[in-house]
């Protein structure tokens, strides 16, 4: 059977990967792929009269309000990219038998402890965008059945804005950097999220919540040194700082660790090493 497929955020870190790969692998799918030009996401009427318009099947959400210090603002637009809107999805989706998949984030979390979170740990957003994520997850689980909500961490590609293009920028234009040492995750490419999110779908996954991040963990700073080994040219002096000492409108969370067991279940498979996917990433990029 023919699926037609929406891709929102495809000008994103995520959504762009997906729309590669499903361009590669799926050629009797029809996509539909609307950038802001086309359909402004925040404008919830134009988007019903889209869905119904186009009757996709499957709805890949990779938009997001993302620039976590604005939404402490700009909360009214952080809502609606972040919550009304999957909650519209996930509504059509379960008056037209279609599935959901939407990405969600670490900062759900309080960030306390050392312990790996499970996707049944009591969530306590520490910021507006990761409050407007939760609400997203809530208003999915509330209004539909067949949706994978996928919580990632520390996303980074080599195109869009993310720590990876930022240290090779900064290294250009500086030679010495300070960069925050105390909290921790695991940093997570793009390509491996849409590349699992497809793996997820093949093998009809139950619906529910699933961590899907690289494995291992390091701090912001082990993320930089990770980047300059393995990247030619000029390495600034990298210095250690903590997040008190660096101050943003948004809180962080010191412990952004995500327990994997739960989808290495249901792929029957581990996880890469956040290390190799840098290597990988690294290896795939343009000169
Ligand atoms: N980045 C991270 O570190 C991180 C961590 C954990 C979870 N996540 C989650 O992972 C998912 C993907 O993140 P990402 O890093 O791929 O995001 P991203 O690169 O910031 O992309 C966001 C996408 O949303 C689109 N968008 C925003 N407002 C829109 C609007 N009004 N109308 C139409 N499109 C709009 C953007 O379009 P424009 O290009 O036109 O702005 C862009 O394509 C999100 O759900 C995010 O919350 C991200």
């Amino acid at each position: 059977m023919t699926k037609t497929i929406l891709i929102t955020g495809t000008t994103g870190q995520v959504g762009h990967e997906l729309k590669t790969l499903l361009e590669q692998s799926n050629p009797n799918h029809q996509l539909l792929t609307p950038n802001r030009q086309h359909l402004d996401l925040t404008r919830l009427n134009e988007v019903k009269q889209y869905l119904r318009e186009k009757q996709p099947n499957l709805i890949l959400n990779a938009a997001a309000y993302t620039a976590v210090d604005q939404a402490e603002t700009d909360r009214e637009t952080a809502t609606l990219l972040n919550t009304q809107l999957p909650e519209l999805f996930a509504t059509y989706c379960q008056a037209h038998g279609a599935q959901l998949v939407h990405y969600s984030t670490d900062y759900v979390y309080n960030g306390t402890g050392t312990k790996p979170w499970q996707e049944t740990d009591p969530t306590e957003p520490l910021n507006h965008y990761g409050q407007t994520k939760l609400e997203g997850d809530l208003a999915i689980q509330q209004n539909c059945t067949n949706y994978l909500i996928l919580r990632t961490s520390w996303v980074y590609s080599n195109r869009g804005k993310n720590f990876l293009n930022t240290m090779l920028r900064l290294a250009q234009e500086r030679t010495e950097l300070s960069i925050v040492n105390d909290q921790h995750g695991a940093p997570t490419p793009a390509s491996y999220i849409a590349q699992t999110t497809l793996e997820l779908l093949n093998i009809q996954a139950p619906s529910g919540i699933y961590h899907l991040a690289a494995a291992g963990e390091t701090t912001w700073l082990g993320f930089a040194e990770a980047i300059f080994k393995r990247v030619e040219g000029q390495t600034p002096e990298l210095d250690r700082t903590q997040t008190q000492h660096y101050p943003t409108p948004a809180k962080r969370p010191l412990n952004s660790r995500l327990n994997l067991a739960k989808i290495e279940q249901a792929l029957g498979k581990t996880t890469p090493h956040w290390e190799d996917l840098l290597q990988q990433t690294l290896k795939d990029r343009q000169p």
